[in-house]
């Protein structure tokens, strides 16, 4: 095994070990993948203040995140499909996480279900919803959540339809799943992979199994949610899931100020500045490119998150740096997860951590909440 010392480190291992289908599905973006390399390439442009001779010795990363306290301000973000990286990868990311003592987000599109999560791990935990065209199936998963002991729900904006990837097409990780030689092939190449998830206590939706009626199979499943993104959702329907859940809400997929004003009025707790990855609409603007404009629009209504782009400590700080209150990471989580199941999303933890102590260090700061945009050149 070698020395792991990155994010990217992870990343490789994740890549050799995880067949194609599923490693393109976590790396890839929509379309032509612009706004995916403007998350990165606009976070690499933002440039710290080297500060020198600050007393620096005793340092904090210490935060809290809508109203938990939190070992850093990074949350691991929802993503579907996780126990497909690595067999129970929802069980083992929520396990890391906590331990570490950071939230973790389960996706409505998880392989593990909310009673598998809740279950296994002994505090609460993030829920994230779509609401769909089968209202009474949303209702239904907002009352699994409350019974799952979630201590907050994370609202996802930004998914009214899907956005088109190429590469889950040429992969045949589509509506119905297309098994093509080479994905087979693929498949077969990565025996230690296929047995470990098929040891998974499960393969498919686990939130929706056996909810949907005559929906048992991944691929009638993955039909029913394909009709099932609602291009109807409005801010009413916001207010509806408040509504019914009445604890912690999180608003994710904001990127345009004015809506970052309208989600402050709603009486949400937090907002998300997030393009979900790069995988939506392609062509608008990274998320840290949006987060200052959205974090002026709001000023102190609504608490500020983050995610995009992020595979480092030092980005973690520039987004807090540009006004993000905490940050979530996608894909970090995910390659932790492929390489090295539990161990790994600990490893991705640890790694954001040190690095994001040892930049506040050489930047003069010893409180990671006094984080401001002066600890950026021109910002
Ligand atoms: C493989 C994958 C699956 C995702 N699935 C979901 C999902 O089910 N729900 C959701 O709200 N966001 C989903 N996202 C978006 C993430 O929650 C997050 O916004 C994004 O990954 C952040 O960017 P990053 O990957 O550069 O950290 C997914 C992202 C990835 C990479």
């Amino acid at each position: 095994m070698p020395v792991v010392t990155n994010i990217d480190d992870l990343r490789r291992i994740a890549q050799r070990r995880v067949a194609k289908a599923i490693s393109d599905y976590v790396a890839r973006g929509s379309y032509d993948e612009q706004t995916l390399r403007a998350n990165r390439a606009d976070l690499e442009a933002l440039k710290f203040r080297q500060r020198v001779a600050i007393d620096v010795d005793r340092r904090s990363t210490r935060a809290t995140m809508v109203g938990e306290d939190v070992a850093m301000p990074v949350a691991i973000a929802p993503v579907g499909l996780t126990g497909l990286n690595w067999a129970d990868g929802e069980i083992l990311g929520a396990r890391a996480a906590q331990s570490f003592g950071v939230p973790f987000t389960l996706s409505t599109m998880s392989i593990c279900s909310l009673e598998d999560v809740a279950g296994a791990v002994s505090k609460p935990f993030w829920f994230q919803l779509y609401v769909m065209r089968d209202r009474g199936f949303s209702a239904s998963l907002i009352e699994r959540a409350k019974a799952a002991r979630c201590s907050a729900l994370v609202l996802t904006l930004d998914l009214q339809v899907q956005g088109q990837r190429h590469m889950d097409l040429k992969n045949g990780l589509t509506v119905p799943p297309r098994l093509t030689l080479a994905t087979l092939l693929d498949v077969a190449a990565k025996p230690g992979w296929a047995f470990n998830v098929l040891t998974g206590r499960r393969k498919s939706f686990g939130n929706l199994e056996g909810r949907i009626p005559d929906a048992r199979s991944l691929t009638t499943l993955s039909h029913w949610i394909a009709g099932q993104f609602d291009p109807t959702l409005s801010w009413k329907d916001v207010e509806w899931v408040r509504g019914l859940w009445g604890g912690r809400i999180i608003l994710k997929g904001i990127l345009d100020p004015e809506d970052a004003k309208i989600a402050a009025t709603t009486g949400a707790d937090a907002i998300v500045v997030s393009n979900h990855g790069g995988r939506q609409l392609d062509g608008t603007i990274s998320s840290i490119r949006a987060l200052p404009e959205v974090v002026q629009a709001v000023g102190e209504r609504i608490e500020v998150l983050f995610d995009g782009g992020i595979r480092s400590g030092q980005d973690v700080l520039r987004a807090l740096a540009l006004g993000a209150k905490g940050t979530m990471i996608g894909k970090s989580f995910a390659w932790g997860l492929g390489a090295m199941g539990e161990a790994g999303v600990t490893k991705v933890l640890e790694i954001l951590q040190k690095e994001l102590d040892v930049t506040m260090a050489l930047c003069g700061l010893r409180d990671v909440k006094d984080a401001s945009p002066a600890l950026l050149r021109g910002a």
